[in-house]
């Protein structure tokens, strides 16, 4: 039997309403992203139910933008993948009804992609030969993995956040600061004209007793400690330097535990995903790293490190080729875990 090759994908775990076509689980024909920043940003941070409802308003055209770009008809689909969890269950339960109504009526093969997963699938969007086992870090809003892969749809956690994930923290700094949101692109910016140094702010969990487990809720104290200070003080507060010293205490961890975990693991290649992936300083020092340690470091592009479909495409057909095919009663989940 021929394997699926041409795939919509659909992703509304959270905010981003987004639908994608991959041929063959590497080339992107298509990969709308509808954001809803726009919605969510007098708020500082997402509103569960706004993010639901909008979905719903837009995931159609949405979908007809996909497949009007990749130049595909229905009819030429073969296979259809959603994100089922973890995210929002009223977000995931949009993408998921509509899949499984196209997969349906089309009598497509159905796949249901773990969000995370997903993110790690990006990679393989890049044109890189990745080869296993390797090791992947999803830096996102809701997660910070370390994981270790085998092959196809063999995951394990090595290492997590044991509180805030690294892009939460991102956001939660940029409300004090008045940035809006999503905080990350806006102190990535501000980052590259500031001082690393001007600020000290604690790196946790390095010494042996961490492992490959992160926790950023002291430095994002620590943060908002010294902005609070100097408010009160009656200083201005330099966005510059803050942001750089904040950005740096964070990215020190990721850049240090990824080596660690390759260390470990003898693992060669190592693959970076999810939105705070899309980072340039993180992206800057990883590559400079590499040129000392031996290991391979893969990022896929900024606008497929944050939320998108062509990823969860390129998971689902992945997942299709090897026969783990949903079934018509696949359901949000939004604590799915990882390593079932
Ligand atoms: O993967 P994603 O789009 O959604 C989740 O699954 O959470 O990640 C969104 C997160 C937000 O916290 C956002 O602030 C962060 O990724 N982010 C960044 C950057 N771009 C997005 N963080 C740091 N630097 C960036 N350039
Ligand atoms: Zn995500």
């Amino acid at each position: 039997m021929p394997h699926p090759s041409i795939i919509l994908g659909l992703e509304t775990s959270c905010d981003d309403t987004s639908a994608a076509v991959v041929l063959d689980g590497r080339t992107v024909l298509s990969n709308i992203v509808s954001s809803q920043d726009n919605l969510h940003l007098r708020f500082g941070g997402i509103v569960p139910e706004i993010a639901s409802r909008r979905h719903l308003e837009i995931i159609n055209p949405v979908i007809d933008e996909a497949m009007a770009q990749a130049r595909v008809k229905f009819t030429d689909l073969e296979g259809i993948a959603v994100s089922h969890g973890p995210g929002l269950v009223g977000s995931l339960l949009v993408g998921v009804s509509v899949a499984k109504a196209l997969a349906f009526s089309l009598d497509l093969p159905l796949a249901g992609v773990n969000h995370i997963e997903g993110h790690l699938y990006a990679n393989f969007l890049t044109g890189e030969d990745i080869s296993f086992p390797l090791l992947g870090l999803v830096v996102s809003g809701g997660h910070t993995n370390i994981l270790y892969m085998e092959g196809h749809g063999r995951i394990r956690i090595l290492g997590r956040t044991r509180d805030d994930a690294a892009g939460e923290v991102f956001d939660k700094i940029a409300r004090a600061l008045d940035l809006g949101f999503p905080g990350g692109p806006v102190i990535d910016k501000l980052a590259r004209e500031g001082d690393p140094s001007s600020f000290a702010f604690p790196r946790a969990l390095m010494g042996p007793e961490g492992g490959l487990d992160f926790s950023f809720s002291g430095v994002k104290t620590a943060v908002l400690n010294s902005i609070y200070r100097e408010r009160q003080r009656g200083r201005e507060i330099d966005l510059h330097n803050i942001s750089s010293a904040f950005q740096a205490a964070v990215i020190d961890v990721l850049v240090e535990k990824s080596f660690l975990a390759a260390r470990q693991k003898n693992v060669k290649i190592f693959l970076l995903a999810g939105g705070v992936a899309a980072n340039s300083e993180l992206r800057a020092r990883l590559r400079q790293r590499v040129e000392t340690e031996e290991t391979k470091v893969i990022f896929p592009p900024p606008e497929l490190c944050t939320d998108n479909a062509a990823m969860v495409a390129a998971a689902g057909y992945y997942r299709l080729r090897r026969g783990n095919t949903a079934s018509y009663d696949l359901n949000a989940v939004p604590s799915l875990s990882l390593e079932g």
